[in-house]
């Protein structure tokens, strides 16, 4: 963890190659305010979970040592994920249970933004309720307000895959602050 500047690193739910989600992550990434950089974590290279090979950090598998090396060099999470069949995405829930066990957890009182993008008209509020059990467990310290929903996607992107919808620019933005002087008071907490 450094302390002069905070590291983010962003997790997108969706594989697709034209991912939506990917792509607000992107601009995430893009919107973070002065004092923040970050770097996108790829969750496609993990096993299914088993927990016989979570027992100690010896055993995890390599993919899942580096997944977890990456979250713990950041101070915050960044989350842009669909919503599936009214949840998460088994892949994400998958990553996140990797890095979810053991004293050396990097999700343990991490301060997350969370946002996601859908085709849809609810911008996938079902799945940002399903993570709030998943947070509460983790003792996550997520951004509560604003909400980012991003209903109707398609038409907030441009055929590069830019998010131009202004609005929705400046909600990530005031997000991306919030998790700011949230990863901020939580820093000043542990020097105190
Ligand atoms: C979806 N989609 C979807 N949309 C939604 O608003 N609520 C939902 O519950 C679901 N369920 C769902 C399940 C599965 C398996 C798929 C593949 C899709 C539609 C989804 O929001 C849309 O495909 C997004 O574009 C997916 O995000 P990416 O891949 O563009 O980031």
């Amino acid at each position: 963890m450094t302390t002069s500047s905070i590291h983010v690193a962003g997790l997108s739910g969706s594989l697709r190659r034209g991912s939506l989600n990917t792509k607000l992550l992107r601009a995430a990434m893009e919107l973070l305010p002065e004092g923040m950089t970050g770097e996108i974590i790829p969750i496609d290279g993990l096993p299914l979970y088993n927990a016989d090979l979570d027992a100690t950090a010896q055993e995890r598998p390599a993919a899942v040592r580096r997944f977890r090396d990456a979250l713990a060099r950041a101070d915050a999470l960044v989350i842009a994920s669909p919503e599936y069949n009214y949840s998460i995405p088994g892949g994400l829930k998958n990553a996140i249970d990797w890095a979810s066990r053991g004293e050396d957890s990097p999700l343990v009182n991490k301060p997350v933004a969370l946002m996601g993008a859908t085709g849809g008209l609810w911008g996938t509020v079902r799945m940002q309720l399903a993570f709030r059990p998943v947070f509460q467990y983790l003792n996550m310290q997520p951004v509560n307000k604003p909400e980012v929903l991003v209903a109707e996607a398609p038409k907030k992107f441009d055929a590069d895959g830019r998010l131009t919808d202004e609005p929705t620019r400046r909600l990530i933005a005031q997000q991306l602050q919030a998790l700011k002087e949230l990863t901020l008071r939580m820093k000043t907490t542990k020097a105190g």
